[in-house]
């Protein structure tokens, strides 16, 4: 039975990303959704990469356990060097076949260094982070990958280009209202978003009611404010 279920859900998942559906959403936002009002700009090629960036943490803080929310073909998982690794996908790659839901329903462990790059759709981005949170240790990292888009299409739901990032960059907007966590954005990578357990050094104070309402012109006018920007060799500072 788990197998039938986890087989459609592969297929779903396949139809969903296919050349023609992206295309048809790739048409649906162009012509109904929000206005394209260009690039931002963000060049990443001369940025360290995720790889680089996590294991150097690892290494620094000497972080004993890692946690990955959405693995796909474990380009990342397998780089890492930890002693305690769990990997978690419904689909492909890491050490666990669920959804991050029910990872986090039954999960009574903690992690040093956590890196969420399942499905970048913000509500269940923020509810990755929610859970994370929970599960992570005192002077533990959460990474979240994409959360830099740099044009309207990057960042639509649903899905319409291949290369996407999703609007996993509200979630971010929203824990940097929050007082009980610091958050960041380090420029590498598609944006590396950072959330430690600390107080909350550089609020945003805006008050945003529904932060799945916000427009990406929102971001694209605010996004160092809001991302609360941070280079790579910065990140030794901030934790
Ligand atoms: C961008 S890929 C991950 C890439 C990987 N972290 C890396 O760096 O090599 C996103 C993955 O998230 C997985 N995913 C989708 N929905 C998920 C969910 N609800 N919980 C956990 N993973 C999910 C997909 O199956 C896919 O493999």
């Amino acid at each position: 039975m788990f197998q039938i279920k986890n087989l459609i859900r592969k297929k779903i998942l396949r139809l969903k990303g296919s050349k023609n559906i992206l295309k048809l959403n790739f048409f649906f936002h162009k012509y109904f959704g929000e206005k394209n009002i260009g690039e931002i700009g963000l060049n990443f090629s001369c940025k360290p990469g995720k790889k680089k960036i996590v294991q150097d943490a690892i290494d620094r803080k000497k972080y004993k356990s890692y946690l990955e929310i959405g693995c796909f073909d474990n380009e990342l998982f397998d780089h890492i060097n930890c002693e305690k690794k769990v990997g978690v996908d419904p689909y492909s790659g890491g050490t666990l076949r669920e959804t991050s839901d029910y990872f986090f329903s039954k999960n009574k462990e903690t992690f040093d260094c956590i890196f969420i790059d399942g499905l970048h759709v913000y509500q269940q981005v923020k509810k990755d982070i929610l859970n994370s949170i929970k599960s992570l240790n005192q002077n533990g990292v959460i990474f979240i990958h994409d959360c830099l888009p740099n044009n309207v299409f990057d960042q639509a739901v649903p899905r319409c280009k291949y290369i996407w990032n999703g609007d996993v960059w509200k979630a971010i907007v929203e824990f940097r209202t929050q007082d009980y966590v610091d958050t960041y954005t380090c420029y590498a990578d598609m944006g590396i978003g950072i959330i430690l357990k600390n107080k909350n050094k550089n609020k945003l104070e805006i008050s945003i009611e529904d932060f799945s309402k916000l427009k990406f012109s929102d971001y694209f006018k605010n996004f160092k404010e809001y991302m609360n920007i941070v280079e790579y060799s910065e990140l030794e500072n901030l934790f």
